[in-house]
This record gives structure tokens, C-alpha cells and sequence, in this order.
């Protein structure tokens, strides 16, 4: 595959002003961008992406280009693609983007590995799909890879498996671990992104609705604290004991999915996991249940089961497929499993995308000014990196914070003084 794939280029205008949309609301990437312009730190690196293609990202790959980069870009899930932007990354900025909207599976792949064909010296990934392939199936490629970020939780825990495993070939940054990312990012990304896709496909009223979250990590903290907000009953399922008080204490209750399921309008799964919502919980749910997922992989739901036992399943709405149970029950499954925040609605907003990518694009510049230095493993975002994407933000949002008096500096390194 040559040049680039994507739905349709005549989409590029319509992409190009949703772009600008977002870019507004992306302002430390903005001077990331600006500055890469004056000082080019990326001159002359290949860098090869596979991201969700949504407008917080075409702003990235802009602001990379902008630093000296050549950049290829393909999907990191084959649902979440916005064809309009993918047009106008390849009209507008001459980037070689390889990603469709609902592309197969087949497809799919044969996008990462366009992406790699380009032979990238730095690897950008979301899930660890582009690293995966690499390292299976690209040795030709995988020796001239010197690094790469990773952007999500799942990733990240499939690289730590592969550094413990002993196979990781070259040293990767998770910018999952930022704090500037995960905090914002998973929790009100996600809480309100999900909510947002779940609203877009259904346009079911959430108040008054029992919401099954399985998962308390940030992602479903956010998303139980959204769904609150939106006055649903909020249910919280778990495995960690310390995850499940502290959903607790946060005011929600906490069930065994197989109590939560009989009593559950709208399910949600952000566990990253695997048949977190199987057979025996389709058995009991209700009548017009609504099952969602929105961690990275489809793999949450058991929808094999939810086949086996059905009748029959019909669409019923765009994103929404009604199973039929033997005994008269429907139950609704949202975008074949995948994550609904980037399949029905648009993922997570620019803002917090901001200070994501603002990691992703310094992660990319530490790590090119480190060249080969770098022993295959999982680091994390260095502290110094995190600060500043805080301060660039706070300072974007016109908020003052205190400094410490010489005094109080004192204070904090001393031990003599008491009550
Ligand atoms: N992941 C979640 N939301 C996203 C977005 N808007 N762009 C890129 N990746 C995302």
C-alpha cells in the first residue's frame, strides 16, 4: 500500500474546520507546536502513529510536522476513525494517513503495516497494536526502531508484559502514567466522552436508570461520577478490595455483577479485561438492557455468548443491535463491544486531549534528544515533562497557584519543630 487510504479526500474541508474547532481548545499543545516551529527538534525523524484519527489527534500530527517530522498515521481501533479528518491530514498536510471508518479486520492491519512499511525511527502507539505487529511479524523494520510512547492503560500493560517476558526490543515511554494524562484524561475523558456515546446511540434518558459500571480505575470513576451527575442510580462492580471501598466511600453501591445484572438498565465495562458481562449475566438482565464497553479492546463483553443464546438480532439503531432471548427478551448491544465514546460519539474532548498530546509530542522530543541510550523497558513520563504540561495548562486557563515563602521551605526540611 502506497500513499495513504482513507474513506474520501473531498471530506478534507469539513475535517479541516472541525480541526480548527478543537485546536482552539488545545492551547499547551498549541505552544508546543509553536515553539517546535522555531527550534525543529524532530528535523528529519520518521514517526510512526497509530492513534484514534479524531481532530485532538490531526492536531498532534500537525504540531510533530510542525517540529521537523515525518509522520504516518493509522487507526488504533477500526471504528473510531473520523474519515473527515483522515481526508484532511492528507490534503491539507500532505501526512500519509491509513485508517476508514469501520474498516475490517483485515484491513485493519494492513494499515499498521503501511505505517511500517515507512520504516518509523519512533514508534506512537494507543493500545500497543503497532508495537505487537512489530515485533511479530516486522523484524525487517523492528532494528531501526530507536523508541516510542504509548498513550493508554491497556497498552501499557501488554508492554510491561513484554519488558517482564523479556521480548520488548527498544526502550518505550507510557505516557499513560503522567499524571497530567491519566487524571484527566481517563477520569473526565472518559466519564464524559462515554456518557456522550452512549446518549448519541440510545438518546435514552440516563436519570432514574440503574448504571452498571464495571471497573473503578479512572475510567470508570469518571464515568460513575458522570453518570451520577446525570442522576443515575450508579453501580459499581470490582475485583480490588481497595478500588471497591473506595467506590464505597464515594457514595455508590458495590455488587457482584451477577446481583448487578438482574437489576441494571445500562452497562458499562472499562476494566480491561476480558468476558466481564458473559452468558451468565445476559440470562438475568432486563428487558431493553443496554450493554456498552469503553475500555480499548472488545473483548469486555462476551458477545459470542450473547449470540448463542439469542434467537435473532436485528439493528435497531445506528450503533445499537437488539439481541432477541428465547424467553420474549431484548437486550441492546452498543457498537459490536467496541468503545463507545470514539464509535458513537467523538472520544474525549480537546481539552484534556490537550495535555495528553502535550505529553505524547515532549515524551517524542525526550526521547529523540536521548537517541539510543535507552535500555528496551517501560519508563515513565519523566517529572519535569508533567510539570510543565500543569503549568503551561493552569497558565492557559488564566489560574495563579501560591509559591512556598523562604519560610515555609525551611519548615517542610526541618523536623524539630512540633506541637
Ligand atoms: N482517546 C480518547 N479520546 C480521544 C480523542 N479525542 N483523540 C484521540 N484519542 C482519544
Amino acid at each position: 500500500m502506497t500513499g495513504h487510504d482513507v474513506r474520501d479526500v473531498a471530506l478534507a474541508d469539513h475535517g479541516a474546520m472541525r480541526m480548527e474547532w478543537a485546536e482552539r481548545d488545545m492551547p499547551v499543545l498549541r505552544s508546543i507546536r509553536e515553539r517546535f516551529g522555531r527550534e525543529k527538534p524532530l528535523k528529519g525523524v520518521r514517526v510512526g502513529a497509530c492513534l484514534h484519527v479524531t481532530t485532538e489527534t490531526a492536531n498532534l500530527m500537525v504540531a510533530l510536522q510542525t517540529g521537523g517530522a515525518d509522520v504516518f498515521l493509522c487507526a488504533s481501533n477500526p471504528l473510531s476513525t473520523q474519515d473527515d479528518v483522515a481526508a484532511c491530514l492528507v490534503e491539507r498536510f500532505d501526512i500519509p494517513v491509513f485508517a476508514i471508518k469501520g474498516e475490517d479486520s483485515q484491513t485493519y492491519y494492513s494499515h499498521i503495516q503501511a505505517v511500517l512499511d515507512a520504516g518509523p525511527q519512533f514508534t506512537m502507539d494507543d493500545g500497543a497494536d503497532l508495537v505487537n505487529t512489530l515485533h511479530t511479524e516486522r523484524s525487517d523494520v523492528l532494528h531501526q526502531v530507536w523508541a516510542g510512547t504509548e498513550e493508554t492503560t491497556t497498552g501499557v500493560v501488554r508492554l510491561r508484559s513484554m519488558a517482564t517476558a523479556g521480548v520488548l526490543r527498544y526502550p518505550i515511554v507510557a505516557v499513560n502514567e503522567a499524571l497530567t494524562k491519566h487524571l484527566f484524561d481517563n477520569r473526565y475523558g472518559t466519564g464524559q466522552s462515554t456518557l456522550d456515546g452512549i446518549i448519541r446511540a440510545t438518546n435514552l434518558l440516563v436519570a432514574g436508570r440503574v448504571v452498571v459500571v464495571a471497573g473503578y480505575g479512572w475510567c470508570g470513576r469518571g464515568l460513575a461520577m458522570r453518570a451520577k451527575g446525570h442522576g443515575a442510580d450508579v453501580v459499581v462492580t470490582e475485583i480490588d478490595p481497595l478500588k471497591a471501598l473506595e467506590a464505597v466511600m464515594d457514595g455508590f453501591r458495590v455488587l457482584p455483577m451477577a446481583q448487578a445484572a438482574p437489576i441494571g438498565d445500562i452497562f458499562v465495562t472499562a476494566t480491561g479485561d476480558l468476558n466481564v458481562v458473559r452468558g451468565e449475566h445476559f440470562r438475568v438482565m432486563k428487558d431493553g438492557a443496554v450493554v456498552a464497553n469503553t475500555g480499548h479492546f472488545n473483548v469486555e463483553i462476551d458477545i459470542p455468548a450473547l449470540e448463542a443464546l439469542a434467537s435473532s438480532h436485528r439493528t435497531v439503531r445506528d450503533f445499537v443491535e437488539e439481541y432477541q432471548m428465547a424467553d420474549g427478551r431484548g437486550i441492546n448491544l452498543l457498537a459490536d463491544g467496541r468503545l463507545i465514546n470514539l464509535a458513537a460519539a467523538e472520544g474525549h474532548p480537546a481539552s484534556v486531549m490537550d495535555m495528553s498530546f502535550a505529553n505524547q509530542a515532549l515524551s517524542l522530543e525526550y526521547l529523540v534528544g536521548e537517541g539510543r541510550s535507552l535500555a528496551p523497558q517501560v519508563y515513565d513520563v519523566p517529572q519535569a515533562i508533567d510539570q510543565q504540561v500543569a503549568q503551561l495548562k493552569l497558565a492557559a486557563l488564566g489560574v495563579g497557584i501560591d509559591e512556598l515563602t523562604p519560610e515555609q521551605v525551611e519548615y517542610l526540611k526541618g523536623w524539630q519543630q512540633g506541637t
